[in-house]
């Protein structure tokens, strides 16, 4: 059967037969592709890609895109372990978060990572001191806040005065000449980052017009900076959104930087993985209500939160289309919650048994899965052409009771 859907070369429910369902399944392909497409798009040997590892943080992952060169953004300690697992490498790595403890200060220090990006005068003077203790230099950055609108989902827009990020922008020069007085920080860069899943370039380029004149104005005050960095990347076609081209990004960011020293660095993390990978789930059950009819799958809002979190919408097909026609459904999962739900009002021909694929599911899904309902986090598994191999086993309900169990 040519119709049945596939990952590469892998019919869908050929991994769900062999791994069981909820499986996230992504493309090796996919990945490379949407890595090379920005080593392509910024072609300045001045450029780094960070990866934001919050995106999509299995080591596997991680290490496919430290093998094709790529740095990493993290945001916590837990996350520079991770990518030191996958062979990453700490001085392409950069740490940024509003709230760094003194330990993982402290780990990312010893590690030697490329700098911190800090967003308030109090984790300034905590870098200092801890570098101090450990009779060292840290390199910084400084997280502006531009006070631009990303329009985007509120809950993922940070570039506003009214968000807890970063530094605002009529602060940032006193804040850099704090910085500059403090002896255990090295300055380095600025940063910003003003949201994710950005449908519109404007934002993005105002933005970088705002940093660069603060650029200007901190070397008028005697404060020479080595990098920009302008955050995470665009955004991806869940539905039928249009995502600002990656090239004209670049020229755009190109012609900016025309005539400056800045090295250029990016932590794209949803347009790397989002689209590379999906969610399959199986039907349990087709139930006919009063007002609405509903296809209960075995994935639930613990397994893809972002329907639930954003009113998000990933594109959801049935892997083995059904001749009968389609039914107006809401797609749901088994989790005691009305917001359980993966998709409302769609049309949608499927049976108890069948296969269904939750699109885009490769940015901030697994990596935002959690156990509710006692519910173990799926299994994980890498396509690559015909082959396929799991790259993160299916937890046990033994493993989610291991850290109670000594007592009761
Ligand atoms: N850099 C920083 C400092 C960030 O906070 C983020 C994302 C990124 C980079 C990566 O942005 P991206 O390239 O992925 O747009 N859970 C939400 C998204 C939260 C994004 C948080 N920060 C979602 O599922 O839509």
């Amino acid at each position: 059967m040519t119709d049945i859907l596939r990952c590469e070369a892998v019919p869908l429910p050929q991994l769900a037969a062999e791994y069981g369902t909820p499986l996230y399944v992504y493309s090796e392909q996919a990945l490379t592709q949407a890595y090379q497409q920005y080593a392509h798009s910024f072609t300045t040997p001045n450029t780094l890609i960070c990866y934001a590892v919050k995106a999509n943080s299995n080591l596997s992952i991680l290490k496919h895109f430290a093998q094709l060169g790529s740095g990493f953004d993290i945001v916590s300690g837990g996350e520079l372990a991770r990518v030191l697992a996958a062979g990453g490498d700490a001085s392409k790595t950069i740490f940024s978060g509003v709230g760094k403890s003194e330990a993982e200060i402290e780990f990312a220090l010893q590690q030697g990572i490329l700098c911190f990006n800090v967003e308030s005068l109090p984790e300034l003077d905590r870098i200092n001191t801890v570098a101090f203790r450990l009779g060292c230099v840290a390199p910084i950055s400084l997280r502006i806040n531009p006070d631009v609108d990303a329009h985007t989902h509120p809950y993922i827009s940070t570039g506003l005065k009214a968000n807890k990020f970063g530094i605002a922008y009529a602060d940032a020069l006193m804040a850099y000449q704090h910085a500059a007085q403090l002896p255990h920080l090295h300055i380095v860069g600025i940063d910003c980052h003003i949201g994710s899943q950005l449908t519109d370039l404007s934002p993005l380029v105002e933005a970088l017009e705002r940093l660069l004149l603060l650029v200007d104005k901190l070397a008028d005050n005697g404060i020479v900076l080595q990098h920009i960095d302008l955050g995470g990347g665009v955004g991806i076609v869940y539905h039928n959104e249009n995502v600002p081209d990656l090239a004209a990004y670049a020229q755009s960011i190109r012609q900016h930087l025309q005539g400056t020293n800045l090295k250029l660095i990016l932590e794209p993390g949803r347009s790397l993985v989002g689209n590379a990978g999906m969610l399959i789930t199986r039907v349990e059950y087709i139930k006919k209500g009063e007002q609405k009819n509903f296809v209960i799958v075995d994935a639930a809002m613990n397994d893809l939160m972002r329907p639930a979190l954003y009113q998000a919408y990933h594109r959801i097909e049935n892997t083995t289309p059904r001749p009968q026609a389609p039914m107006l459904v809401d797609v749901v999962g088994p989790i005691c919650e009305t917001g359980d739900f993966l998709a409302q009002d769609r049309k949608l021909a499927a049976q108890t048994g069948d296969i269904l694929a939750v699109m885009s599911a490769g940015a901030y899904a697994a990596s935002m899965a959690s156990n509710y309902n006692t519910r173990p986090r799926a299994a994980e598994v890498m396509v690559a052409g015909s082959q396929h191999r799991l790259i993160r086993r299916r937890e046990t309900i033994t493993e989610l009771m291991a850290n109670e169990r000594d007592y009761v």
